[in-house]
């Protein structure tokens, strides 16, 4: 059975909503197992070999400062283990990220995955989704946010992990999953 890893930071529990739905997407079509990255930067002991034997890795973070919140990044300073003997070269890479505000900056934190999963020779795979933009749109529709590189969702910065993301990013996310694993399961 194809094989998705899914690894994220979330200090205040909005962007693990996220994780979560990517998850349950790619659990539809694969065997999908999360990894939260704690909040000193660092993942459970035996995590770093299990992402290098995953089929595909989705990277997730919250848009902070306009970018990965750092304990991601410490986690993508981490993964040059697994760069060394290229791990995860022609697998599978995706990214979701979530933020207060409409944009955020949260495009940023796409790139940044993006970059990263260039440097491991992945082969990145964007939502594949058509925008919400008209005028009756709202955050209950898919892809209300318009991301194309990866899933965005707005948490607003009064709203409780149990409020947001809402549910037109939450269904965006579980598309982005069932669309990596459907691609992972093509090229293993
Ligand atoms: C240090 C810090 C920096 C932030 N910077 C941004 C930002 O650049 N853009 C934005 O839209 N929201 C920003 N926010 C808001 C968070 O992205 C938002 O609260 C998000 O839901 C947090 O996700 P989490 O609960 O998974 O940590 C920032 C929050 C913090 C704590």
């Amino acid at each position: 059975m194809t094989n998705v890893a899914i690894v994220y930071f979330s200090g205040y529990g909005h962007t693990a909503k996220q994780a979560e739905a990517v998850r349950a997407g790619a659990a539809k079509k694969a065997a999908a197992t999360l990894y939260a990255i704690d909040k000193e930067g660092n993942l459970p002991e035996s995590a770093m070999e299990a992402i290098s034997k995953a089929d595909a890795v989705i990277y997730g973070s919250p848009t902070y400062m306009g970018g990965p919140a750092w304990q991601f990044k410490k986690f993508a300073d981490a993964s040059s283990k697994l760069w060394f003997n290229q791990a995860l070269k022609n697998k599978v890479a995706a990214g979701f990220t979530n933020s207060a505000s409409t944009n955020g900056d949260k495009f940023a934190t796409i790139a940044y995955s993006w970059t990263l999963a260039q440097q491991h020779g992945q082969v990145w795979v964007g939502t594949g989704l058509l925008p919400a933009n008209r005028k009756d749109s709202n955050p209950d529709d898919v892809n209300w946010s318009a991301g194309f590189g990866g899933a965005l969702a707005i948490s607003p910065s009064d709203a409780s992990p149990e409020e947001a993301p809402r549910k037109g990013d939450l269904e965006t996310a579980r598309l982005l999953g069932e669309r990596v694993a459907e691609i992972a399961a093509k090229l293993v």
